[in-house]
């Protein structure tokens, strides 16, 4: 019989593990730069990945540089050229931390959307704890800045947005860095719940999690109870903003799922299925694909076609098992946006309503 799925939506490029941070949040720093590097994807084989993605998906799909520092691989610029000439539209995250060499050639390239993990705005400790380095705040923000000045500058089309994880220590900072991207004319801001950092691993080390046995961890529920009712107050101050047009990406619906969740995360969990399988293909610096984050590789694009992989039976397998896995990474954003692949508003529409007809009860 044919296979009907849909042809996915978030694609994403994590094409190295290397990264110069130590977040308190993630784990892909933790290791050896020189053990992974000779084992990443080629230039020559992710253009070759991009253009049979080209063949497969058409022209006008987005996809997402991420990491990993994307940065850190000096051929960023040449693929995202190369994917400009075949028709896909090119994001990237950054922590901003070593591109100040970098900022007129990020305006003048084909990237269309730049992504900058800011998690605070008023007190640069707090981001420089999460990131585990002094001075990562003042170079990220110069970073921002320069760039939003050359942009202007330049006329360039290039959208800047932030993406911001919310923990126990920065709740006190969304409204500020809302208010900040407003008033600095950025294109918009993202919030992401903290997700368990063991799901943010190097690929070269991770072993999968047991998503279907998942619990969270105690340390991590406590971090939620701790938060939970300064968050509340904080997402229903979100829902105004955004209502009176601060260019809050996470839809209303995903918003009042957050406040659902920081109440009982158990009560919203319930209700809600994991969608990845059906719209994410992440690849990572190794060619392994993957439609969770969390479980194994499906395929590897050194070896197999994408729409093979897409279609193969691990793929099958693994979609089963996204329906009943126990993980909450499916409050994330990945399971509403993208990663954050695209602030791409037809994408963000279709989850808003997804979540809409949940949380109404029609699902
Ligand atoms: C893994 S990083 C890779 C790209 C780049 N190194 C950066 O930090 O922007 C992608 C995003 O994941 C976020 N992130 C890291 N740890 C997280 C966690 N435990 N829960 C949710 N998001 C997390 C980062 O803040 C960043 O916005
Ligand atoms: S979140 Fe990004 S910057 Fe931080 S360690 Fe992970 S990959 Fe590096
Ligand atoms: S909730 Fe979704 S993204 Fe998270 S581990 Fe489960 S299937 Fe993967």
């Amino acid at each position: 019989m044919q296979n009907t799925i849909n042809k996915p939506q978030q694609i994403t490029f994590d094409i190295t593990d290397r990264c110069q941070m130590k977040c308190v949040t993630c784990n892909k720093w933790k290791i050896s730069a020189g053990d992974v590097i000779s084992k990443e994807l080629t230039t020559d084989e992710w253009k070759k990945v991009l253009s049979d993605l080209r063949n497969w998906l058409g022209e006008g799909f987005w996809f997402c540089f991420s990491g990993g520092e994307p940065f850190l691989r000096q051929d960023i610029f040449e693929l995202a050229e190369y994917a400009h000439s075949l028709g896909i539209k090119v994001a990237s995250m950054t922590n901003g931390f070593s591109i100040s060499h970098l900022y007129k050639k990020i305006v003048e390239s084909p990237i269309e959307s730049l992504n900058f993990s800011l998690n605070s705005i008023t007190n640069p400790v707090i981001h420089d704890t999460s990131r585990g380095r002094e001075g990562s705040f003042e170079k990220l923000l110069d970073a921002i800045m320069q760039i939003k000045k050359l942009k202007d500058e330049k006329h360039s089309n290039i959208g800047l947005n932030i993406a911001t994880i919310l923990f126990p220590e920065n709740i006190d900072e969304a409204i500020p860095l809302v208010e900040f991207v407003t008033r600095n004319k950025l294109n918009g801001i993202m919030f992401q719940l903290l997700d368990d950092a063991e799901s943010f691993q190097a690929y070269c080390v991770r072993t999968s999690s047991k998503t279907s046995t998942y619990t969270m961890p105690k340390e991590l529920r406590l971090k939620y109870k701790t938060m939970a009712k300064r968050a509340v107050e904080v997402i229903d101050r979100l829902i105004e903003m955004k209502q009176a047009g601060h260019s809050i990406y996470n839809s209303l619906e995903q918003l009042e799922a957050m406040k659902i969740f920081f109440n009982n995360p158990d009560d919203i969990l319930k209700s809600i299925t994991c969608d990845v399988g059906s719209t994410n293909y992440a690849i990572d610096p190794y060619g392994d694909v993957r439609l969770c984050f969390n479980m194994d590789a499906v395929g590897n694009i050194r070896e197999n076609k994408p729409e093979e992989i897409w279609e193969n039976a691990k793929s099958v397998e693994c979609r089963q098992l996204t329906k009943s896995c126990k993980m909450y990474c499916r409050m994330l954003n990945c399971n509403f946006k993208h990663n954050f692949a695209n602030f791409n508003k037809s994408f963000l529409e279709r989850c808003s309503n997804k979540l809409n007809k949940i949380l109404c009860g029609l699902k």
